[in-house]
């Protein structure tokens, strides 16, 4: 469970307009009748993903893992931030790819330096390519794709085909085409399901799985997060309770929420709350800015900001209470750099204090304080955690009366790149 705090009154939030409101949401959301509700897919995953397909995806990570040192995933958005955030919230800092298939990641940029040295990388390592477009139309992915089909083209020549795996829409897009021509095996993105919500998708899972983590556990977070959070209870649902909370703060004016975060494997997960949130919920002129921060090397540069600049902003700790590995501060014989008095002290405590002090100077300078915290980086809180967001997001986004689940905006983008381009047909 995700243990939610806020420095004011949870109760302030919960008026009973509001919850009125999020009661017609709960019922809006689970009968599948609010706005953009085909895209509902999600809700219900983790406790009906068919086992068969589960099999499929742990065959062919672990062909993946026993045929390449390198796989690369080409996708952008949706298509790669949730086996980024994972992947990075689980590897080790110093180690990934050492051990394992090391996942690296195109076409979510486009930078030339980029591709030409992640090639000049690859060159001489085995390599396995996943390409993920839900639309499979993407540019950046697309394009990425382009030279990384011809570099394992040269390299493996027929047998590259056996390499490179497709992720896409079961029905259209150029990427699907590109597939059934040249016989690559193919995952689906389900109809029903969008990119920025489909990190328990064959998108998400099969990078993961490949990178040698554990989907099953991933999956049964998730799950647990499903039914914890299915009610409606005001007094007992962190989902809710946060929901209700950001959007009694955007009311008062607290038009930004800042993520804050102690643990740096934590930042990809950062960046994908960002599009879960800035995606789903910034549209016809309305939506909580999402931005973040990472602590406390933050403190030193956007600390000042948050203490004393613009009062417009909130501030979201997602907290980690036990470490996996630590580090305590020892006594020193020649107390020259003063730091004894923190003798005994292990680093992680150090970072538990630095909350305290932090959030109090923070509160103290008119930002309010919310926190939410899982026990330790494993996959199963982290699959937890991924689909309370998820499910936040949602009720956020109806809070304000928008379709969560469309991205007008994205598309606007990408239209006016092909026109400019002279793509036909634009
Ligand atoms: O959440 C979304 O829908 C978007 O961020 C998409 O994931 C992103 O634009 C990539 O789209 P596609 O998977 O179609 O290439």
């Amino acid at each position: 469970m995700i243990n939610f705090t806020f420095s004011g009154s949870v109760d302030s939030a919960l008026t009973d307009e509001r919850k009125n409101q999020l009661t017609q949401i709960h019922e809006n959301l689970y009968n599948k009748t609010g706005k953009g509700s085909d895209f509902l897919g999600w809700l219900d995953w983790p406790s009906t993903v068919q086992p068969e397909f589960l099999e499929r995806i742990e065959k062919t990570a672990a062909s993946i893992r026993v045929k390449a040192d390198v796989l690369v995933v080409i996708g952008i958005g949706g298509s790669y931030l949730g086996a980024k955030a994972v992947l990075s919230a689980l590897s080790p800092y110093f180690e990934q790819g050492k051990k394992q298939t090391e996942v690296l990641f195109a076409g979510h940029q486009v930078s030339g330096e980029y591709l030409k040295q992640l090639l000049a990388y690859i060159e001489d390592k085995e390599v396995v390519v996943n390409v993920i477009s839900k639309s499979g139309k993407t540019t950046e992915p697309a394009l990425a794709f382009r030279f990384l089909k011809k570099f394992m083209e040269a390299r493996y020549g027929e047998d590259a085909a056996s390499r490179i795996i497709v992720t896409t829409d079961e029905e259209k897009g150029a990427l699907l085409n590109l597939a059934k021509d040249n016989g690559y095996e193919r995952f689906v993105v389900p109809d029903d399901v969008g990119g920025r919500y489909s990190v328990f998708t064959a998108v998400g899972l099969l990078p993961i799985a490949a990178a040698g983590f554990s989907i099953e556990r991933l999956l049964a977070g998730a799950k647990d997060a499903e039914e914890t959070y299915k009610g409606v209870d005001f007094e007992k649902n962190p989902a809710i309770r946060y929901a209700a909370v950001r959007h009694h703060l955007y009311t008062e004016g607290f038009t930004n929420e800042v993520s804050a975060i102690f643990e740096p494997k934590l930042s990809f997960v950062q960046e994908w709350w960002k599009q879960l949130f800035g995606e789903s919920e910034g549209k016809e002129g309305k939506g909580i800015f999402p931005a973040s921060v990472v602590f406390t090397t933050d403190l030193h540069s956007m600390g000042q900001y948050i203490q004393d600049g613009k009062r417009n902003l909130f501030e979201t700790f997602l907290l980690v209470k036990e470490a996996d590995e630590d580090m305590t501060v020892f006594e020193a014989d020649e107390d020259g750099d003063e730091l004894n008095y923190m003798a005994g002290i292990t680093l992680q405590e150090f970072n538990h204090v630095a909350y305290r002090g932090t959030s109090e100077a923070h509160l103290s300078g008119g930002v309010p304080q919310l926190s939410l915290s899982i026990e330790k980086l494993d996959e199963f809180q982290l699959g937890h955690l991924l689909y309370f967001y998820m499910l936040t997001c949602a009720y956020s986004a109806y809070l304000l009366d928008i379709n969560p689940f469309d991205q007008p905006g994205v598309e606007d983008y990408k239209n006016n790149i092909f026109k400019l381009l002279n793509k036909p047909g634009y």
